[in-house]
């Protein structure tokens, strides 16, 4: 690419951000539309956020990614919130739009999405239990009970954590939808595994190939659905090769990656995004693990 001739700047603000995939197939879907964007790294310290964000005006950059550990970070820095990251609380993707900055979240979008049509798995009636209650848990969880899901247990290595995002759930939950928060220590309970439908992993636990597997597969009587948000190029993740041992159907983290930049393209760029180029964008690279985005 001849930087020359770029015009729009994007990219994605993180500390680390030494891992992230998503310049490499945010730039192969801008070339494949003959975009004149480019997208690229920026690693920011905790200290230069409010500086970095207000760069994004001064530099008249289109917008950036916001990932770990800052999706909630930025949130006094912006202008205006979109409705949805407005309810969840965090927010991944910024536009500079007529002079404002305005955050989005399309976390939780770009699961929903990639479940369906990757994973053809309806989540409407569903019981789902969810590990996590970090930024990725807000945004996912939000967009389950916003599908329609019957039911949401959710267990947190911390307890307050965990049910600080019980709380903020129970704002907005349809009243039908059952929310319960389990005790990280009861969280094989036999009883609990045998009623779910979708098992999903929005801890970082699987990041490590030495980590630990959390949950007991055993313990399953039916098949399940499991979604890992963790993923790993070279080698599956603990989680994901015990789904696959049980013949469970899976998702590994790649999907929801690219499912959410999807979105954060299409509101820079008023574009529709070509999945398929950066779905191979990514099978191309020899990446190690990932996660964050
Ligand atoms: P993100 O924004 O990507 O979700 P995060 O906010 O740092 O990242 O959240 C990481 C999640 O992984 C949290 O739910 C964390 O649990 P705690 O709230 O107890 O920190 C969870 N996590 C990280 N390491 C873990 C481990 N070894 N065992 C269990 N949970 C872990």
């Amino acid at each position: 690419m001849r930087v020359s001739l770029v015009k729009k700047i994007v990219g994605v603000y993180g500390y680390p951000i030494g891992h992230t995939l998503s310049p490499l197939f945010q730039n192969a879907a801008f070339k494949e539309l003959g975009l004149n964007f480019i997208y690229l790294p920026f690693l920011v310290k905790p200290k230069d956020l409010k500086k970095a964000i207000e760069a994004v005006k001064a530099l008249n950059m289109v917008g950036v990614n916001i990932t770990v550990p800052y999706k909630r970070a930025v949130l006094p820095y912006l202008d205006e919130l979109s409705p949805e990251a407005s309810k969840i609380g965090a927010v991944n993707t910024i536009h500079h739009y007529r002079g404002k900055l305005i955050g989005y979240n399309t976390d939780g979008e770009g699961f929903i999405n990639s479940l369906k049509e990757e994973g053809n798995f309806e989540p409407e009636g569903k019981n789902v239990y969810l590990l996590g209650a970090g930024g990725a848990a807000y945004g996912i969880a939000f967009s389950l009970i916003k599908a329609g899901i019957k039911s949401l247990a959710l267990t947190n290595r911390t307890k307050e954590k965990g049910e600080l995002l019980l709380k903020h759930l129970k704002k907005f939950s349809p009243q039908g939808c059952i929310l319960r928060f389990i005790e990280f220590n009861k969280r094989n309970s036999a009883t609990l595994l045998k009623e779910i439908d979708l098992l999903v992993n929005a801890t970082s636990v699987g990041m490590n190939s030495d980590d630990p597997l959390l949950i007991n597969f055993e313990i399953f009587s039916r098949e399940i659905f499991v979604y890992d948000i963790v993923y790993n190029k070279d080698k599956k993740t603990r989680l994901i090769e015990a789904a696959e041992e049980r013949k469970f159907p899976y998702l590994e983290g790649e999907k929801m990656l690219i499912y959410q930049g999807a979105i954060s393209f299409e509101i820079w760029t008023k574009r529709k995004a070509p999945i398929e180029v950066m779905k191979r964008a990514i099978k191309e690279k020899n990446a190690k693990v990932s996660y964050g985005w």
